[in-house]
Parts: C-alpha cells; structure tokens; sequence
C-alpha cells in the first residue's frame, strides 16, 4: 500500500521534504519560495506539497518538540495545515532527534549498505542527562555525533559529544562520559567567523578567506587535546560564539567602519591568518573523529552531515588522509536535509524495508511556469525574446558576457548546479572580480567550475572520487591547467568543481561541451542566480527580477530554447 510522509524542518534552513513508497520526490527550502532569507516556517513549501499530493504521515523535526501551539485547538501550527487536507493524518514529533535526522538523510541518501555516519553540527536538540554515578543533571546541545547505519533503519549511537557553554558537558563516548564545557568544532568556525565581521551562519565566507592566511606562531591554538581553548573561544548556545581578543591582546577586533570586506586593501594580515588557522584545525578535528568512526564501528563507508559537511575544502582533505574510504558527504547537509532524514526514517520504520535508495539528483524543488515569461514580456519594455541552442549562448559566453541559465525544477541545498546558475568564461583573467563585483559579493570569494565528467582528471586531481556531481569538494586545479582558468581558480590552486554527466543534466552538458567546442575549455564559471544576501531565484519571474536588479543582460532557457535579453541598458 503506498504510504506518503512530509517531514517538516522548522529552523533557520526551513524545509519540507516528500516521501512516496520510500522516493524523495520533493524537497523545497521555504526562503526560496517566499524570498526571505533563513525563513524557518516552511509554509508555503508545505502547500505545494499539501496541494499536489495526499499525506499519510507528517513528521515534525526542527531541534525541539517544544513548538508554540495554535489558539482554541491548541495544536502545532504544522499539524494543523496538514489537518485540512487529511483530518486522519498520523503527526510525529522528531524534533529532539536532529543528528538522527542529520545521519540518516546522509545515510540513506548514500545508497551504501551499511556505514558511520558523523554528524558535526552547531548545536542540535537539547538533551539531558544525569552524570554517571552521581545522579547531578546535566545537558546541552548536540554538536557532534558517530552512528552505525545499516538497513533498515539501524542507527546506533556510539558517540554523541553534548555542549551548552554554561554548565559541564557532556560526553558519550562509546559508553564512556567525559565532562567538559569546551568549545566544539563549529563552535571555533562561528567564533572566527563572527570575528571577521560575518554572521557566524555564513562560514563559507571565512573558508574563502582561509587561504590568503598562514601558520601564524603568535596564535593561540583553537583546540589543545581534542578540546576547544576556553581562555579563547566563547562559544553562546545555541546560536553564536566569540573569540576572547583580551587573551591574545595582538589580534584585534576590525573596526566596522574599515571595510575590508568590500576592499581588499584593508585586510590585515592576522584576519587572513585567523581564518587559515580555524580551517586548518577544524580539519583536522574532524578527521580525529573520522578516525574514531572507522576504530569503534569498523567502517570504510563514511557519510558526514551538519553545517560542517558544507566545507568543500575539508572534505578534499578527508580523501587524501583516508585514501582507504569511500565518502559520501551529504549535498544537503545544512539543517534543510533533516526533513529528507526524517521522512525517509519515517518511511523506513513504517515500511521495515530494505532496499537502498540512493539519491541520484538534487533536482527536487518546483518546476518552471514558463507563461510567466509571456507576463514579463507583457509588462517590461526593455525585455526581448529570442530562439537559442546551446552553441549561441557559449558564443555569449565566449565574448565575455554573463548569462544566467534556468530550468528544470531548483536545486535543493546551497549549490546551483546548472539549473539555477549565473555562468561565465573560466579564462578571464579577472573574472573572479569582475563577478563578485556584479553579484555584490565580498572581493576574495572564489567561484565554481563545472566540468565535463570525462574530462574532469584531465582538469582537476580528483583523488578518489569518481565524479563529483553536487560540487561537495574543492579540489586541486591540475597545474598545467591553471593558467587556462584563472577565474575559478582559487588563490590556493583549487576549485569547487561539478562534474556533468549527459544523464545528470542534458542541457548543461551540450551547452559546456558547445563551450568546449569553441574554446578548447570543457569548464564553465558557475555560481548561484542570486545577488548577494538573497536566497537562489526559485522561479521564472525571480530570475528576470535578478537581471533587471544587477548588471547581467541574458536569461537563457535550454528546455524552451529561448534567449531573454534586457535591452536599452
Ligand atoms: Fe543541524
């Protein structure tokens, strides 16, 4: 009998995600649909779900079952949408289950049979504990986690590391409890980034930065044994943390009105340094924990998942120190891809079944409406339409200009992978600034490059990886290679790369190897169809906005073969 779960994920990466007989068929992030960064209230993303389909089972996640109810019912707002359209509909509340959630959408995304799932995560739901052989409560947050992962729905928790910064910690360690308040691995990145001037939600930023730093001996180290330096670090549950500046008196706070964000005259050496210093030992605190994955579940299948799974660089990294294991690192491994863990949790426990499903794409938001061209051009004057293939556009690309490529259905996770992507020419020698400026981003963020499977050794050191189709990894531009794409290559030689298969995205393959064909470059520049500080356009009509809000004249769309030009500019 087909069963149905919606999972919800309030939080600041509000999500829904679909499950019909154990198949993800939906997944949407409600800031892209309602435009309002971090949105936490899936709503609207609920609906398109809700009015498509019947449900079976809502599962409710988030890091807390404690959610405010509605008046006179005195239910869950959630629940109670879903109510309207099924009054029968079983509710499940997971919310004191997020790295759970977290290992099983890696794991059950993997397809491997059976694996160690590392969570590593700012801070999940709130636990609490008695400390052994005293009785005294304790508790804190989720930060990092081990399970063993096997069919189907075996999650064993070996390690489990708790923090809240105020009382003593805890630890679980494969049945041994340990007691600290240090600072935990996300914790260190917030505080550095937090440091640099960024909300401390957008480490990607200072992931950017770590390269143009160094081994600096004037540092204090961030971790000392396995443990956060609590004389430096301040980690504040659940949201934030600090770097103590009067510990190490020479690394000053930037003053707000030295704008180095948007010059790059401005940085200091020790900002550089900081972030170079954060990756690093985050690095390697993560693979300590990779490491005692494989000792105590005797795995060479790992899946990592949490904010920090985000860090292509890190993950290039495990590839090279773990050469004897296969890795899955989840692409939606923010808390949006805790709703994908929990509703195929769900379905798994309902179904007891055991067949693997890997997820093959992450194509899984709302499909276009092209009619909402015929408005735009309706309404906008300086809007044209024109018929395009693919070798027309890698002639636009070729000259120089941007063109923004739409279709399909969105992306889910935080990369564009050729449906909702700004593309330009990787040769351009200063590329990278030129598109930073146009997207209003800060002047040292690196760009992706997206390369035609078959050629991505001869491009990039791949290490182990096959393939790389959800730009999970900053890899090694090949040294002779570097030259010939200046713009997304990093200052350190590397560069995010997505590899294209013709059966991952046909349209974006013949418009790269159209690219190839002129150039002799299978590789496109490709970042996210957005500006900065604004969520990835979700439709049509966000995509127009986008051109008519930033420099960028052309929205090519391959499924309808059509070219949007913006005129008189
Ligand atoms: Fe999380």
């Amino acid at each position: 009998m087909t069963y149905r779960v919606l999972a919800v994920n309030p939080g600041h990466n509000g999500s829904v995600a679909f499950v019909v007989d154990g198949e993800l068929v939906f997944y949407a992030e409600e800031e892209r649909l309602s435009r309002l960064k971090y949105d936490g209230n899936p709503f609207r993303a609920m609906l398109q779900v809700l009015v498509n389909w019947p449900v079976d089972e809502l599962v409710i996640g988030g890091t807390s079952n404690e959610l405010s109810t509605l008046p006179w019912t005195n239910e869950n707002a959630y629940a109670a949408l879903v109510r309207k359209f099924n009054p029968e509909v079983k509710v499940t509340m997971m919310g004191h289950l997020h790295h759970l959630a977290h290992a099983a959408g890696a794991f059950y995304n993997s397809g491997f049979e059976s694996a160690a799932a590392i969570v590593v995560d700012g801070s999940g739901s709130y636990h609490r504990e008695e400390i052994r052989d005293t009785g005294v409560p304790t508790g804190g947050f989720e930060t990092e986690s081990i399970y063993h992962c096997s069919y189907p729905h075996e999650f064993n928790a070996l390690y489990k590391r708790y923090s809240d910064g105020n009382t003593n910690s805890l630890y679980y360690d494969n049945g041994i409890q340990e007691f600290d308040n240090s600072t935990t691995i996300v914790k260190a990145y917030e505080a550095v980034t937090d440091y640099l001037g960024f909300h401390v939600i957008e480490a990607g930023k200072t992931m950017g930065l770590a390269p143009y730093g160094k081994y600096d001996e004037s540092l204090p180290p961030f971790f000392i044994n396995g443990k956060g330096n609590k004389n430096w670090l301040i980690p504040r549950y659940p949201a934030s943390a600090h770097i103590d500046v009067n510990f190490a008196p020479h690394v000053k706070r930037f003053e707000p009105s030295r704008d180095w964000h948007s010059d790059g005259s401005l940085v200091r050496e020790i900002d550089c340094n900081m972030a170079y210093h954060v990756q690093k030992e985050t690095e390697d605190q993560v693979c300590a924990l990779i490491q005692k994955s494989i000792d105590i579940t005797g795995e060479t299948n790992i899946v990592i998942s949490g904010g920090y799974a985000l860090n292509c660089v890190a993950n290039y990294v495990y590839l090279e120190r773990f050469p004897d294991c296969k890795f899955y690192i989840d692409p939606i491994s923010h808390d949006g891809g805790t709703a994908i863990g929990l509703a195929k949790l769900a379905w798994y426990q309902y179904s007891k079944d055991d067949v693997r499903r890997e997820m093959k794409s992450v194509y899984l938001g709302t499909d276009p409406d092209y009619t909402q061209i015929e408005v735009a051009l309706a309404n906008i004057p300086n809007l044209t339409v024109s018929e395009a293939a693919p070798a027309d556009v890698a002639a636009l690309l070729g000259a120089g200009n941007i063109v923004a490529l739409f279709q399909g259905r969105a992306e889910g996770g935080p990369r564009a992978l050729g449906n909702r992507s700004i593309l330009f020419d990787p040769r351009v020698e200063n590329g990278k600034d030129i598109v930073n400026r146009v997207k209003r981003r800060e002047w040292f963020r690196p760009f992706a490059g997206s390369v035609l499977k078959e050629h991505a050794s001869e491009w990039f050191d791949m290490r182990t990886l096959e393939s790389s189709p959800f730009m999970m990894y900053a890899v090694n531009v090949q040294e002779d290679k570097r030259a010939q794409i200046p713009a997304v290559t990093h200052v350190d030689g590397t560069c995010r790369a997505q590899t294209v298969a013709q059966d991952d995205n046909p349209h974006y393959y013949s418009l790269i190897k159209a690219f190839q064909d002129l150039t002799g470059v299978p590789v496109v520049f490709n970042t996210s169809l957005n500006l900065a500080g604004q969520p990835l356009v979700e439709t049509v009509l966000d995509a127009i906005t986008t051109l008519f809000n930033s420099e960028i004249e052309y929205l090519y769309l391959p499924e309808i073969g059509k070219l949007l030009t913006k005129t008189n500019t």
